[in-house]
């Protein structure tokens, strides 16, 4: 794997285009802006697009990790090595925090690229009252390190509230969809706040830092069991 290209994939297709016939993708870097927040309400498509995505991070030659707190989209993937559900979502951020701490001790071994994905992110800490604090400084550190030693964080929440997300600066893409709330977008859009409008299903925006505002819409996923089937190899892995 070119390491030029281990850090890309796309969030779907940019929706004016589109709308002129042409599929073009839109593309997302970690290599040069690292980190994706998805926010979305409930069945605006945060689970599918993660979906769609760790479909093609799974064919790349890295690390996959899958923490998903609800554990009720992805049971085709139950018993894979590295997905984690429910309460062991714990378990999937102690152990990345872990590789984070052993690769900061020799961060000249270029090890592989690794991707942390996590669905439902709100919902965990929301079990933990006493504890969250805790995960979030795991998450905030995975964040603000993880990019020099090749560790990349997807995570996909309901709405976009501080409370939640220690470090949420550190994501240098935001992808929103479906109707927002208020106050999703002046936490997540707010250089673009004037330009973001309500949107279907599977339809919404990506701000990437440094970039234009684009509008995006995430496309239907062909063949959902032979998906399944790369992501659980993947995890495996
Ligand atoms: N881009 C899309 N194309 C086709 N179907 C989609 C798309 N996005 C979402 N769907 C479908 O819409 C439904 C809701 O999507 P999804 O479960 O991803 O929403 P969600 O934001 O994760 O909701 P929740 O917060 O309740 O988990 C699912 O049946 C999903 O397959
Ligand atoms: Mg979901």
């Amino acid at each position: 794997m070119n390491r030029d290209s281990d850090g890309l994939f796309y969030a779907g297709f940019e929706q004016n285009a589109l709308s002129l016939g042409i599929r073009l993708p839109v593309k997302v870097d970690f290599r040069s802006v690292p980190h994706l927040l998805i926010v979305a309400p409930s069945g605006s498509g945060k689970t599918h697009l993660l979906t769609f995505i760790l479909g093609q991070l799974a064919r790349k030659d890295g690390g996959l990790i899958l923490a998903d707190f609800k554990g009720i989209d992805f049971t085709a993937l139950d018993g894979c090595r590295h997905y984690y559900k429910h309460s062991a979502v714990a378990e999937a951020l102690s152990h990345v925090f872990g590789i984070l701490q052993e690769r900061m001790a020799d961060p000249q071994s270029g090890r592989k690229i690794l991707f942390l994905v996590i669905d439902e992110w709100s919902g965990f800490l929301s079990l933990y009252p006493k504890k969250q604090e805790g995960f979030k400084q795991q998450l905030a550190s995975i964040l603000m390190l993880g990019r020099g030693v090749g560790i990349f964080v997807i995570l996909a929440l309901q709405r976009a509230d501080a409370g939640y997300l220690t470090g949420r600066d550190n994501f240098g893409n935001c992808i929103g969809l479906g109707t927002l709330s208020r106050e999703s977008i002046s936490m997540t859009f707010s250089d673009h706040r004037d330009s973001i409008i309500p949107k279907g299903r599977g339809k919404g925006y990506l701000a990437t830092d440094g970039r234009p505002l684009q509008e995006i819409v995430v496309p239907r996923i062909r063949n959902i069991k032979g998906t399944m089937g790369v992501i659980c190899s993947a995890l495996d892995g």
